[in-house]
């Protein structure tokens, strides 16, 4: 998307690779709003901390990562011998794929590319086949958020607001975003409408990311409070709620997304209001047998315990001073789980690149449109 905070307006991609310099070029998401900045990585693991950190993040935006760092890791790799070259690869497999656990997209986007590299015959011919399969993981995961805009887009309605938690927009993808693609869509289409961004503490992707993301690009919003939903809901002011996932059960049709999103499709579910979670392919988990046993990343107690933000520049700088400020009682410990768990009960159905299905026919409804591409 375009980003025009800088001079003029100029389109980005939240993650690339330069592969002649064997180099991933990501959007530093730890410095926005206040500072636009790319960096760089230079090896895998480099790429891995990259991820882990929240430099890069999202669900489709880290398997893309991913995806490049296993390229990236792959490239580097000078000798001959498969033997070796295969146990190198799973080292360069298992270091992104631990960086972050709840979201599928990484770890599907690397199978995939191992499922490819079965049939190049050296060394050579597999990291071709590991770059090309990179960069196509980076095509699609765009095509399917054009897809997910268009199959979204009649949802919305003059005059609606709209609720989105954490951030599921274009810096959760390589581009356009799953949650923000019908926004962006409905947009284009001239429709007038609002949307409600949830703070989304503790890390406030919502107030940080989805709110700096919609200002871009001209889209009416309104950050609120995490706890202000249930207010705004009973007195009908949303119409629809849209999330993104990290990982969607395609056996029970249960979606992981950011904590706080199983609370908000509770109180859509009491006022009869339409949830929809926007996802692409990648973030289909077709093994996992029950919401229960999809791994929630334990983040540090001190994103609970405190607040990031940024001092205002004063007359003579023009930089935001970053700024940690603990805000809970000093002795006292937290808890920190980063995502939950949403029942298929209380989700209206999944905008798809294929099409909007309900929980209860994902699975199958993607099976059948993936047999007949
Ligand atoms: O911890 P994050 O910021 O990587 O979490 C991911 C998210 O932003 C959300 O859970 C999002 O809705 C899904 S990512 C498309």
């Amino acid at each position: 998307m375009n980003v025009n905070c800088l001079e003029g307006s100029k389109h980005f991609h939240t993650v690339s690779f330069n592969s002649k310099e064997n180099i991933v070029i990501l959007i530093n998401q730890k410095k926005l709003p206040h500072q636009f900045s790319l960096v760089e990585t230079t090896d895998f693991y480099q790429t891995a901390a990259a991820i882990q950190d929240m430099t890069v993040r999202g669900a489709g935006a880290i398997g893309a990562t991913a995806a490049f760092g296993f390229a990236q890791g792959c490239n580097s790799f000078k000798d001959n011998s498969l033997e070796l070259f295969e146990k190198h690869w799973k080292k360069v497999f298992n270091t992104l794929a631990k960086a972050r656990p709840t979201a599928v997209d990484p770890v599907n986007a690397m199978r995939n590319i191992i499922d490819k590299m079965k049939s190049g015959t050296s060394v050579e011919s597999q990291q071709q086949i590991a770059l090309e399969a990179a960069y196509q993981f980076a095509e699609d995961d765009i095509a399917h958020c054009v897809a997910i805009g268009q199959h979204g887009s009649p949802l919305i309605q003059d005059g609606m607001t709209l609720l989105t938690h954490c951030n599921a927009g274009w810096l959760a993808f390589v581009d356009i975003g799953s949650a923000t693609a019908p926004i962006y869509t409905a947009h284009k289409e001239g429709k007038r409408f609002q949307v409600f961004c949830d703070e989304t503490r503790p890390r406030s992707q919502g107030a940080i990311l989805t709110a700096w993301e919609l200002a871009q690009q001209g889209i009416p919003h309104r950050v609120i409070s995490d706890n202000a939903a249930g207010h705004f809901m009973q007195r009908g002011q949303i119409q629809m709620v849209i999330t993104g996932a990290d990982r969607v059960l395609a056996k029970t049709g249960e979606a992981a997304n950011k904590i706080g999103t199983f609370s908000k499709a509770v109180l859509a579910k009491y006022h009869n209001i339409p949830f929809y979670i926007a996802i692409p392919l990648s973030t289909i988990d077709w093994q996992t047998e029950k919401g229960a046993d999809i791994p929630i990343e334990e983040r540090d107690e001190d994103e609970v315990l405190c607040a990031w933000g940024a001092k205002e520049p004063s007359t003579s700088s023009k930089e935001y001073i970053p700024q940690k400020i603990r805000i809970a009682n000093s002795s006292s410990h937290a808890l920190n789980p980063g995502f939950d768990i949403t029942p298929a009960e209380l989700i209206t159905g999944f905008i798809t690149p294929f099409g909007i299905f309900s929980p209860k026919e994902l699975g199958n409804k993607i099976k059948e449109f993936l047999s007949v591409k």
